[in-house]
């Protein structure tokens, strides 16, 4: 799963544009509640873009991504004196954190010739040093040295500093931000400080971390992640200890949490220190809009954030916190078993969008309504609507089928 399995789509409509199916593609947008007119708004002239185009993606890196807080690291990731090149909304940010001074954070960009001045992660000295000119950096950002200073004579050296981004640390995970009024990191994560109170305050650690490149749209990763339709069918055996008739979701504000019991709670670990008979004998699943994807249960609390990579890649990172002596490749087995599924499954749908059929039909009236959310959040960035979007007005807990059906499509 770490590389694509599945075919891509290629760029934007292409085979839409070779053989058009009668009626295809001139059909209005069905798909989780845009109009033709919204879609038309962003540039969007058929909802297969939404997954395929280049400048959508980059509207959504703008719009949505710019904007906020991102998940980049967790702090054992970064220890003192260490250093992580990454990309914050698309933008490359550096990262490191002085022995003395704390985490700090840059953009990546060398002010002589616009090199990266960092790539990948490693220590960094006393000085952060360009490759290709050697101008060297203070650990604040400031110029430090030009070689040959009597080839600049006019060189403003207050003016060539790096340019700093918004960096903090949020219970052990390491949030940056590169626009220039970046929003209270605290705000942004007040809904989940509360619900998931027990696991943050928990002493938890970084037992494992995987890197997975997933060959669709960041959207399917997240889509996917608050369908609760798919449970009793994609994972019917994965997650076939929980009791999907049980499930519980609820949004609030940007913020999607949710709750299942195993079937059978004689089954739950022992799990860590200080959560409640429910955080052990269920599974949680969240989601921090836009791409923050979180999941609890009584052994561990693991993120996995989707950020896209253009419109048909997203780089999927895995980052499992539990108590130091956790088996890790344990953990991270029970949750590849359903997250390798759900990855399959969003290939599966991104290679066909380069179908002249491909459409969204009708969706759930509760099981799917947290996806209509997803996009009611999604459009009200991308359109600026002012008012907060709600969800629709269903039970807090849909019914389901009383026994688990039996099917799939590899039978
Ligand atoms: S590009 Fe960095 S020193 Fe020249
Ligand atoms: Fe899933």
């Amino acid at each position: 799963m770490t590389a694509g399995t599945a075919g891509t789509a290629g760029t934007a409509g292409s085979a839409a544009d070779v053989a058009v199916a009668p009626g295809a593609g001139t059909a209005p947008a069905t798909g989780f509640g845009w109009s033709p007119d919204e879609l038309a708004a962003v540039g969007v002239g058929h909802w297969r873009e939404l997954y395929t185009s280049a400048d959508f993606a980059a509207l959504e890196q703008a719009r949505v991504f710019a904007p906020r807080w991102s998940l980049v690291a967790s702090v054992e990731e970064i220890p003192p004196g260490h250093y992580l090149a990454t990309t914050v909304a698309g933008v490359p940010v550096a990262i490191w954190r002085d022995p003395e001074s704390g985490l700090r954070a840059f953009h990546n960009v060398c002010p002589h010739r616009g090199i990266l001045l960092l790539q990948g992660c490693g220590p960094i000295g006393r000085f952060v040093t360009c490759p290709y000119h050697q101008w060297s950096f203070e650990r604040d950002g400031s110029l430090a040295r030009i070689p040959q200073p009597e080839q600049f004579p006019d060189a403003d050296r207050a003016a060539l500093a790096l340019h700093p981004v918004a960096v903090a640390e949020w219970h052990g995970l390491v949030f940056a931000c590169a626009s220039g009024d970046p929003p209270d990191l605290a705000g942004q994560m007040a809904l989940l400080e509360d619900r998931l109170a027990r696991f943050l305050h928990a002493p938890l650690v970084e037992v494992a971390r995987v890197d997975y490149t997933v060959e669709c749209n960041w959207k399917l990763l997240v889509e996917n992640h608050v369908d609760v339709y798919h449970l009793w069918y994609l994972h019917q055996r994965s997650l076939a200890a929980y009791r999907h008739t049980s499930f519980q979701w609820r949004w609030e504000g940007p913020t999607w949490w949710s709750y299942e019991p195993l079937s059978d709670p004689t089954s739950a670990p022992a799990g860590l220190g200080g959560l409640s008979d429910d955080d052990r004998s269920g599974i949680g699943a969240h989601l921090l809009f836009p791409n923050l994807m979180l999941v609890t249960t009584g052994d561990y609390l693991a993120t996995y954030d989707a950020r896209p990579d253009g419109p048909t890649r997203t780089g999927l990172t895995l980052r499992v916190r539990s108590a130091p002596d956790a088996d890790a490749d344990a953990l991270v087995a029970s949750i590849r078993s359903f997250l390798a599924e759900d990855v399959t499954a969003c290939e599966a749908v991104q290679a066909a969008t380069a179908s002249p059929w491909y459409s969204v039909g009708p969706t759930a009236r509760h099981h799917e309504e947290p996806v209509r959310m997803f996009h009611r959040l999604l459009r009200s960035d991308l359109l600026g609507h002012r008012a907060d979007p709600q969800p629709d007005a269903v039970p807090v807990a849909g019914p389901g089928p009383a026994t688990e059906p039996a099917g799939g499509w590899n039978r």
